[in-house]
């Protein structure tokens, strides 16, 4: 398929998608993750010869199943359920149903899945993957942490550096529980990259810590989610002025 196809193929899909990420800005999974993923999703495939068709039809599909109301819980499924709509709908998606679907069910890097993954799987995995660090999956998590009524982080330990993470009680924690992820990627170019997102990672932690010292963060209050929202949004506008 050329790539002009494969390209109207993609918009296709997102036409029918995009009304299912829009609501889910609410917890930090809106478009916006859609699109990044779908644009390092198809550099990965071009730098491993994956097939782009699936790829990017896998990225634009891949959390269409979260929402508003119940945010992850069982996304994965209705993801499925989706792509398993759409292959009904595109012939071009019939073609490469199963792999379109082993994508979407493998996409999330803690998930096990068999060895070996097909290579499309890989991609959408470690694209969303990479949109999970730095800067991008801080935000991601805060703002799902404001959504979820999470505490922002432990009153003594705000960083976790004592402690294993607890993910269902501070947001920070689950911040630094990313920091675990760029073990999981798997292809030379999304390691690569990861190492950008990583400084982004130590540079918020630390300035995170300089904020929380100075009192500006107290456990409990929404305030302090917003706080440490208004520190990774600054570094977002600032990198994208620059970029
Ligand atoms: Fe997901
Ligand atoms: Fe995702």
């Amino acid at each position: 398929m050329l790539a002009a196809e494969v390209d109207a193929v993609h918009q296709r899909v997102w036409q029918a998608v995009c009304h299912y990420w829009e609501p889910n800005r609410i917890h930090g999974h809106g478009p916006d993750h859609a699109m990044r993923v779908y644009s390092m999703g198809l550099q990965l495939a071009a730098a491993e010869r994956a097939d782009p068709l699936v790829v990017g039809a896998g990225c634009y599909i891949h959390d269409a199943g979260m929402r508003p109301d119940i945010g992850r819980t069982g996304h994965i499924e209705r993801s499925l359920q989706i792509a398993s709509a759409l292959c009904e709908e595109m012939p071009e998606l019939a073609s490469v149903r199963d792999l379109l679907l082993t994508t979407i069910r493998y996409h999330e890097a803690e998930l096990p899945s068999p060895a070996p993954l097909p290579m499309e799987a890989v991609c959408v995995r470690d694209s969303d993957t990479l949109d999970r660090l730095g800067f991008t999956g801080i935000r991601m998590t805060l703002q799902y942490g404001v959504w979820i009524g999470r505490a922002l982080c432990h009153p003594t330990d705000p960083l976790c550096r004592e402690r294993t993470p607890d993910l269902n009680a501070f947001t920070m924690d689950y911040v630094r529980y990313l920091e675990s992820l760029p073990q999981l990627l798997v292809t030379p170019l999304a390691c690569s990259n990861s190492k950008e997102k990583q400084k982004e990672h130590e540079f918020y932690c630390s300035e995170f810590l300089s904020s929380f010292r100075q009192g500006r963060f107290r456990q409990g209050h929404m305030r302090d989610h917003e706080d440490a929202l208004q520190l990774v949004m600054g570094h977002m506008r600032a990198e994208s002025a620059v970029g």
